[in-house]
């Protein structure tokens, strides 16, 4: 019998994918898929939670796929899909809604941070996000999801559906929906603002300076490291809990030159923020550049990549349709 785990995870495609979307998910899911079951998608119904611009929400979710497989996602070892091209997402949502107190998703952080950004314009479906990304998961009956820190209390939410919510009330004695585990990287899982170390980088900040995009030209990552926030103080510091911004360029640095943070500090104990921007800017640049050359490439053959997402919905299609239909029929609906 295999013993591989089957994952699930996705991004949603809201405008470009920043350095923390890859360092802290993307990053530990091309690792992961060669000895796992991975099934990652492009979850665009999560990105009409907010507002949008419809021509730009299919532009978007193209260019999200591409930049997976620019990534290193691999269509031959992974399920790379479209979450609305399933209607298994939505059927299972709503079922998941009417068990689900209204309570535990009152208690969410990022519907309450989000509700401030987004003002008198906020949506039943960002209280619901939630709901939906715990569809997302259980109906792949997932064992781990590979996440930044920021979605922890979401897969909490997605455990205690599983479990309190459907195991433990429509079955006696056998699990109908498996109770998946976060899984968080202990270096990456949260990446912070260029211009706020105590903020997570993020791509709703309005200040396009506080992230670096994964398809930032050179000239750009070289702009806005320069405008990142610094101190003045020599010699760039991990553990100095009054130096957030110094913590978060030297934890990006360690792991995109693979040194240990102990060792950069040793190495960067005399080195002033000049230098130490100019060594970081040239190491984003050597890093994304191999990931946008294969972008440019992929982007110019749309229909190469509608092939993958195709054949990535027929193979996630069939395993969400067989956990949507077991749940139906637990759950008492007729059929
Ligand atoms: P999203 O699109 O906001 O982010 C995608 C992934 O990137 C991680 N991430 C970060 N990691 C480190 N540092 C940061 N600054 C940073 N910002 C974002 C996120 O934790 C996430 O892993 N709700 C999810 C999308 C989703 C999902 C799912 C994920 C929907 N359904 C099912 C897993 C499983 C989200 O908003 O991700």
């Amino acid at each position: 019998m295999s013993n591989k785990k089957r994952i699930l995870s996705g991004v949603q495609p809201t405008g470009d994918l920043h350095l923390g979307n890859w360092l802290g998910a993307i990053r530990n899911w091309v690792d992961l898929q060669k000895e796992n079951e991975t099934f990652f998608c492009v979850v665009d119904l999560h990105a009409i939670t907010a507002n949008y611009e419809p021509k730009e929400l299919s532009k978007n979710t193209l260019s999200t796929a591409a930049l997976y497989l620019a990534c290193g996602i691999n269509p031959a070892d992974s399920t790379i899909f479209i979450q609305s091209h399933i209607p298994a997402h939505s059927e299972l949502c709503w079922i998941l809604n009417c068990i689900t107190p209204i309570n535990w998703l009152e208690r969410m952080i990022q519907f309450k941070e989000k509700s401030i950004q987004q003002g008198n314009n906020v949506s039943i479906g960002l209280f619901n996000y939630p709901i939906l990304m715990a569809a997302d998961i259980l109906l792949y009956q997932a064992d781990l999801v590979p996440v930044g820190e920021d979605q922890k209390q979401h897969l909490e939410l997605a455990r205690d559906i599983a479990q309190q919510r459907i195991n433990a009330k429509f079955s006696k004695d056998k699990s109908i929906l498996k109770v998946p585990k976060p899984m968080i990287m202990k270096d990456g899982s949260k990446i912070m603002s260029l211009i706020d170390g105590t903020k997570k980088m993020s791509k709703s900040d309005p200040n396009e300076n506080s992230r670096i995009n994964l398809l930032d030209s050179p000239e750009i990552i070289t702009k806005k490291i320069k405008r990142a926030k610094s101190d003045s103080q020599i010699g760039i510091e991990f553990n100095n809990p009054e130096r957030p911004e110094s913590k978060n360029l030297l934890m990006i640095y360690s792991i995109l030159s693979g040194v240990e943070t102990g060792e950069l500090e040793n190495q960067l104990s005399e080195t002033g923020w000049g230098s130490f921007k100019k060594l970081i800017t040239e190491l984003l640049i050597e890093a994304l550049e191999p990931l946008q050359e294969k972008y440019k490439v992929l982007i110019d053959d749309p229909y190469q990549i509608n092939k993958i997402l195709l054949d990535g919905k027929e193979k996630a299609e069939s395993v969400a349709n067989s956990t949507l239909s077991k749940v139906k029929k637990e759950l008492g609906f007729f059929k």
